[in-house]
C-alpha cells in the first residue's frame, strides 16, 4: 500500500522517534509499504517519520535489493565522503553533505532477528541520513554553507538519489 509522504517543514520531521518494543506483523507491513512507496518515488530511501509515523523505522535500497531496519543505530564509523543528496520530503532542493564514508549498523530486520549492517558509498550516505530522519534532523541541516544549497525544478530534472 502507498503512503503518503509528508512535506516540509511539517513538525513530524523535527520529533525525535519512538523506539519500536516489538516486530509486529504491523511493522512488517509498515516496512512493505515504505518500500513499495520508496520504490515509487522514486527514492533510494525513506524513514517512518517521512511517512508520518514517528518511530524508528527506515527503508533503504541503492540497487541491490531493498532492506527493513527497526530501530537502528550506527555504532562505528569511519572516513569521510561528500554525496550530494536530496530527499523526498523536499522535492527540488539539493546540497553537499559531508558524512562517514563508511557505517556499521544494528538494527533489527523485518522478521525481528538482530543484524549488523556494514555499508560504505551511497549505501552509507543513505543510512545515516535515514537515522538523521529518527532525530528530528534534515539533511540541509548538515549542510556546511547555505550557498550550496541548489533549487532545482523537481519535475523536470528527476533527480535519483532521493532519501
Ligand atoms: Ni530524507
Amino acid at each position: 500500500m502507498m503512503l503518503k509522504i509528508v512535506r516540509y517543514p511539517n513538525p513530524i520531521l523535527r520529533k525525535k522517534a519512538k523506539a519500536v518494543k516489538r516486530v509486529t506483523p504491523e511493522i512488517a507491513k509498515l516496512i512493505d509499504d515504505m518500500i513499495e512507496t520508496m520504490h515509487a518515488a522514486p527514492g533510494v530511501g525513506l524513514a517512518a517519520p517521512q511517512v508520518a509515523k514517528s518511530i524508528r523505522v527506515i527503508v533503504a535500497d541503492v540497487g541491490s535489493g531493498a532492506i527493513g531496519l527497526v530501530n537502528p543505530r550506527i555504532v562505528s564509523k569511519e572516513g569521510k565522503q561528500t554525496i550530494v543528496e536530496g530527499c523526498l520530503c523536499l522535492p527540488g532542493v539539493e546540497a553537499p553533505v559531508e558524512r562517514a564514508a563508511k557505517v556499521v549498523v544494528k538494527a533489527l530486520a523485518r522478521d525481528g532477528e538482530a543484524v549488523v549492517v556494514t555499508a560504505e558509498g551511497l549505501m552509507a550516505t543513505v543510512l545515516q541520513h535515514e537515522i538523521d530522519h529518527l532525530e528530528g534532523h534534515v539533511f540541509i541541516d548538515r549542510v556546511k554553507d547555505p550557498a550550496l544549497i541548489k533549487f532545482v525544478d523537481a519535475k523536470k530534472e528527476p533527480k535519483e538519489e532521493l532519501l
